[in-house]
């Protein structure tokens, strides 16, 4: 992506300033220089960037004035219609699923019809497609016994015999004689990944993980596997083992999976400025398990609603309007979103400030950079909320991205939300208000570094 740090920008984040002027003016300007860069009449524009340079940050964070009368009121009901939209219309959005592309198209056409300059910036995503996993006794079209992919696990269906090999220890494999056979091992003490890398150094052919508690379990592997590695339920698994020994039983193990290679987007709109940016983001993608209405409709939704009033609102800022993809997995979009700007373009980004379910829950919380984490505190005790504090936030949500490569990056949240990654994040939960007070509050930050207070 491209960040208007050149000189042309410059000026017009000066001719943006002198005229307080509604963003649809600005793009005016912009195309009015673009058109005027190779022609004579460059020269007033030349004039207004030498203006700008002279000016110390000081004078431009003075002449940033009080937001213009005709710059709507930021609206919690506003972004609440785009949480239902994303969570209730749509629905949960994987990163390179068909819903995940639906929302970015959605957010695309918002912030174009805001006037806002919109990329949708793709990026390659490798994810783990599980079709399903079964166990049969007695041979292709015996008994079946319901089983659960361990995740990661390679796919393809093995035929073998099955022996007990306790809790998967290196030891219990050797003496239970493992090699070319399916081994079943009971959860517990070691990880699922060490379980099935000592079962395929004793040379099994297929692992079985049965629970150490009452029903079933999904379990994930750190690294893909070489054998197919499923997971059953306590009882099933108490039954084959007690079996095992007087009796020999044949079995056929099957993974339905696969590691595929998907197109993922970040959407990303502008609006040009002064020589530094600010970034407002979230990250629209969810999980599998519900419709991400609080995570993170919700902080999307209050991006959006930003982007709206920020667009007939001064600022000396460039800004930044960022819904990343693939949160979900790894932090993958914004990661992606900073791994494509120039070293110059890091260096100009003067705050990141990342929404993350901020619709539902008692407390707001903010974490991350400790300068803005304080100026948010403030802003958030002028609302009449007390912001709780999370310190030093290393992984958990997008600013992380950013903070890596030394952006001062804010994390703003709500506690404790009960149906976290659960199919009950649903948007009746989240509330205009909750939504209303994070836009506030991110709006606050971005008045306090504007007026360099
Ligand atoms: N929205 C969460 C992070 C979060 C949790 C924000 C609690 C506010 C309160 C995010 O989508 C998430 O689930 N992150 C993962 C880590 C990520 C790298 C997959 C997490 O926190 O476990
Ligand atoms: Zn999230």
């Amino acid at each position: 992506m491209s960040h208007p740090t050149s000189r042309r920008w410059l000026a017009l984040g000066a001719f943006a300033l002198i005229a307080t002027t509604a963003f649809g003016a600005v793009r005016a300007s912009n195309a009015t220089s673009e058109s005027l860069a190779a022609s004579p009449s460059t020269a007033p524009v030349v004039l207004a960037v030498a203006d700008a340079e002279t000016q110390s940050s000081a004078a431009v964070a003075q002449s940033f004035s009080a937001p213009a009368e005709t710059a709507p009121a930021l609206s919690g009901d506003e972004a609440r219609r785009h949480v239902t939209a994303l969570s209730d219309t749509i629905g949960s959005r994987v990163a390179g699923t068909d819903n995940q592309r639906r929302a970015a198209d959605y957010l695309a056409e918002q912030f174009r019809a805001l006037g806002y300059a919109t990329t949708l910036q793709p990026f390659t995503i490798t994810s783990y497609d599980d079709r399903g996993s079964m166990l049969e006794l007695g041979g292709a079209g015996g008994q079946a016994i319901a089983a659960t992919t361990l995740q990661s696990s390679t796919g393809g269906a093995i035929d073998a015999e099955l022996v007990d090999g306790g809790l998967g220890r290196p030891g219990e494999l050797a003496s239970a004689g493992v090699a070319g056979k399916i081994v079943l091992v009971e959860r517990g003490e070691l990880r699922f990944s060490e379980k099935v890398a000592n079962a395929e150094r004793a040379g099994a052919v297929g692992i079985v993980v049965y629970n150490n508690q009452p029903g079933p379990f999904t379990g994930n592997l750190t690294a893909p596997s070489a054998i197919p590695a499923i997971g059953i339920a306590q009882a099933d698994g108490r039954a084959l083992s007690d079996r095992l020994g007087p009796e020999s039983i044949a079995a056929r193990v099957g993974v339905n999976a696969s590691t595929e290679s998907r197109t993922a987007q970040n959407v990303i709109a502008s609006r040009p400025g002064g020589p530094q940016t600010v970034v407002f983001g979230g990250h629209f993608d969810s999980v599998e398990a519900g419709p991400g209405a609080n995570d993170n409709a919700s902080g999307t939704a209050v991006v959006l609603e930003l982007a709206r009033v920020m667009a007939a609102r001064p600022t000396p800022f460039t800004l930044t309007f960022a819904a990343f993809d693939a949160e979900e997995i790894g932090l993958l979009g914004s990661a992606h979103m900073v791994g494509q700007l120039s070293p110059d373009e890091v260096r100009s980004m003067r705050a990141m400030i990342n929404l993350d379910m901020v619709g539902v829950g008692d407390a707001a919380r903010v974490g991350g950079d400790a300068a803005l984490a304080t100026i948010a505190k403030r802003v958030s005790a002028d609302l009449g909320q007390q912001a709780g504090s999370l310190g030093e936030v290393g992984g958990g949500s997008d600013h992380a991205s950013f903070t890596r490569v030394g952006v001062p990056a804010l994390f703003i949240h709500r506690t404790n939300d009960p149906n976290y990654h659960s199919p009950n994040d649903r948007s009746k939960y989240v509330t205009a208000d909750n939504l209303q007070f994070a836009g506030q509050l991110a709006l606050g930050v971005h008045d306090a570094l504007a007026a360099g207070r």
